[in-house]
């Protein structure tokens, strides 16, 4: 995903910039970092450098809705470390993803900011707007689903309040609806850099709860038959992720220096 963040209203852009310094965080396409490696710890068989999590692959046309709830983990760690967790559709051989999700980073000050985003890939990022906060223990529900190829809505539930938030999304980069998946990413936020993947921040257990991907006629689909993938920099291995029928939990199994 390119996190290269365009705030919802003008008015928003001063907050943002100011917030966080990741501000325009890059995406690598799944399929360009992927490698295989059989002999995995964790039964995992898919490696990348920035995701971790899981992910359904069918074909064409199978995927248009997909959600998942987790919560918002505390998190501690250097400037500019941070995650993010999301639920999307086409984070695999199509060249655009639909997804939603939460950022959680380490800011200048050293505290943990979290902003809810989506995107439209490769249209920018956008995050929903500044009065729904977010605090590390919320359970949060993301939902995506696409009512054609070009546009569907994005949901943000608190469950802990509740309170939700709802945003109208449009593309012209058609989904082919070939994937779904529940994913946390180490992002990039300079969409121009060749300077190394910021550090993946110690988020310890992530958990997707009530995962499920939705399909045309009210079709639906567990985790049954998904790829685990787990994230790999410099032959290190960061994460551990194993899917049950209806979570995806992802742990943190990298140094324990950046916390
Ligand atoms: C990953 O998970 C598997 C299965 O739960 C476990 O056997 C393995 O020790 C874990 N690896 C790490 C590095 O935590
Ligand atoms: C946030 O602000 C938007 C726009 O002003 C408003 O529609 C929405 O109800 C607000 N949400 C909350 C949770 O206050
Ligand atoms: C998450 O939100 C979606 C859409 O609003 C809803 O259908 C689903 O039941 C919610 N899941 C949970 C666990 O609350
Ligand atoms: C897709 O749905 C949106 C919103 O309902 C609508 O405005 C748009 O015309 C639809 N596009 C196509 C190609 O059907
Ligand atoms: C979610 O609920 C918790 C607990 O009430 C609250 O602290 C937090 O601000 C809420 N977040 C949103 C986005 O409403
Ligand atoms: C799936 O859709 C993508 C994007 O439209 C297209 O490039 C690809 O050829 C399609 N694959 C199949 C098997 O139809
Ligand atoms: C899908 O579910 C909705 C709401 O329950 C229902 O109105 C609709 O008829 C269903 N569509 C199909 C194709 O079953």
């Amino acid at each position: 995903m390119l996190f290269s963040f365009v705030p919802i209203a003008t008015f928003l852009l001063v907050s943002a910039v100011l917030a966080d310094p990741r501000r325009e965080p890059r995406h690598s396409h799944f399929n360009t970092a992927e490698k295989h490696i059989n002999d995995a710890p964790g039964g995992v068989i898919s490696w990348t450098e920035i995701w971790a999590g899981a992910q359904l692959q069918q074909s064409n046309g199978t995927f248009s809705s997909i959600t998942g709830t987790f919560t918002v983990p505390g998190i501690s760690g250097p400037t500019g470390a941070g995650a993010a967790a999301w639920v999307g559709i086409d984070g695999g051989a199509c060249n655009m993803i639909f997804q939603a999700g939460v950022m959680f980073s380490i800011t200048s000050t050293g505290s943990q900011l979290n902003q809810a985003v989506y995107e439209w890939y490769p249209d920018p990022a956008r995050v929903f707007p500044d009065n729904f906060t977010i605090a590390a223990g919320d359970v949060i529900n993301v939902t995506v689903s696409a009512s054609n190829a070009t546009s569907g809505l994005v949901t943000v539930q608190n469950l802990s309040n509740p309170q939700s938030a709802t945003q109208p999304v449009q593309s012209s980069y058609a989904l082919c609806g070939q994937s779904a998946e529940w994913i946390v990413e180490d992002y990039q936020f300079d969409s121009s850099s060749t300077s190394p993947v910021p550090p993946l921040v110690n988020f310890g257990t992530l958990v997707f709860r009530h995962a499920q991907a939705g399909g045309p006629g009210n079709q639906t689909f567990g985790l049954q038959g998904a790829t685990i993938v787990g994230i790999e920099q410099n032959g290190q291995y960061l994460t551990n992720a194993s899917v049950d029928a209806s979570s995806v939990t992802v742990k943190y199994v990298g140094p324990t220096g950046n916390d």
